[in-house]
């Protein structure tokens, strides 16, 4: 590896390890059901592919039928807005990507390894190395200033950015000392994705991060997750009820009653800068 590198190449190879470094059969990320197709063999540029994804929950005698047969796909440094009525299926759709929850029956697989027949260990690996999570409420520790609740991330991660500099990327390098109580909302939704992308995942998986903000907070907060997939690359799926919000996406996708009821491709993105509603 050429010891000068640009900080974009140098993540690339951090984020995606020389294929002899990892096991090269789809178990790497769990048994796969048919065999052993060949992680090298899946499309480079495919983050994600899920097929015939169902997950239905059990309650007592009634069952939810969260998703219905979902198909989708997710391609590296793609941006996508992901919108639907509550209860749709968006959540249970973003978990079962970010290896939270496993799908009832279908396939999901990450970089062609199989995500849905992985074990708890090895989900747990997954999520540690390769996604950042960005939820409706910041889940930052109080006792802690913004800079110890990126570090508490960093220091179990392999070849982290220095906090500080996550903290950069999101526009608050000057409140590294502060504590949650201390900063706006926003600001601790910063942090929160300062935290998000301080392993350098592959993905970003966020879940309705304006939910709890005002628009012009709302705006700042898009605008760090937009940088991040524009400058490092980080493929990113962001859920939201605000339609106005799907315009900064490459692609846009609707949920429906479990199924996806729309899927298409911006002709023209705009910056979160330029949103209103
Ligand atoms: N852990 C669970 N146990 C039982 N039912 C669940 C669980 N999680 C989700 N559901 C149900 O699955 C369906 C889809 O939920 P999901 O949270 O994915 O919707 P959503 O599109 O994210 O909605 P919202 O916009 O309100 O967040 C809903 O009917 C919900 O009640
Ligand atoms: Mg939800």
């Amino acid at each position: 590896m050429p010891t000068q590198q640009s900080p974009k190449l140098k993540n690339l190879a951090t984020w995606f390890p020389p294929i002899e470094s990892v096991n090269m059969t789809e178990t790497a990320v769990g048994a796969h059901p048919t065999g052993s197709r060949r992680v090298d063999q899946a499309p480079s540029d495919l983050v994600f592919e899920a097929h015939g994804v169902t997950k239905v929950y059990a309650m007592g005698d009634v069952s939810v039928h969260a998703l219905r047969g979902v198909d989708f796909q997710l391609r590296a440094s793609e941006f996508i807005v992901l919108l639907g009525p509550s209860g749709s299926g968006k959540s249970t759709l973003l978990n079962i990507l970010g290896g939270l929850d496993l799908p009832t029956a279908g396939r999901v697989s990450y970089r062609g390894r199989d995500l849905s027949g992985a074990d708890d260990s090895t989900r747990t690996e997954y999520r540690r190395r390769h996604v950042g999570f960005v939820f409706q409420f910041y889940n930052l520790i109080p006792s802690l200033t913004a800079k110890e609740n990126v570090a508490l991330v960093t220091e179990i991660a392999r070849d982290p950015l220095p906090p500080a500099e996550a903290l950069g990327i999101v526009g608050l390098g000057d409140r590294m000392n502060h504590f949650p109580a201390q900063m706006s909302g926003g600001e601790q939704q910063r942090v929160a994705i300062a935290r998000a992308i301080a392993k350098r995942p592959d993905v970003l998986l966020c879940d309705e991060p304006t939910g709890a903000l005002d628009i012009s907070t709302g705006i700042v907060v898009l605008e760090a997750i937009e940088r991040i997939n524009r400058e490092l690359g980080t493929a990113t799926a962001v859920i939201t009820h605000n339609a106005a919000v799907s315009a900064i996406a490459d692609r846009v996708v609707h949920l429906s009653d479990g199924r996806i009821a729309g899927d298409h491709r911006n002709s023209r993105k705009v910056s979160a800068r330029e949103l209103s509603w």
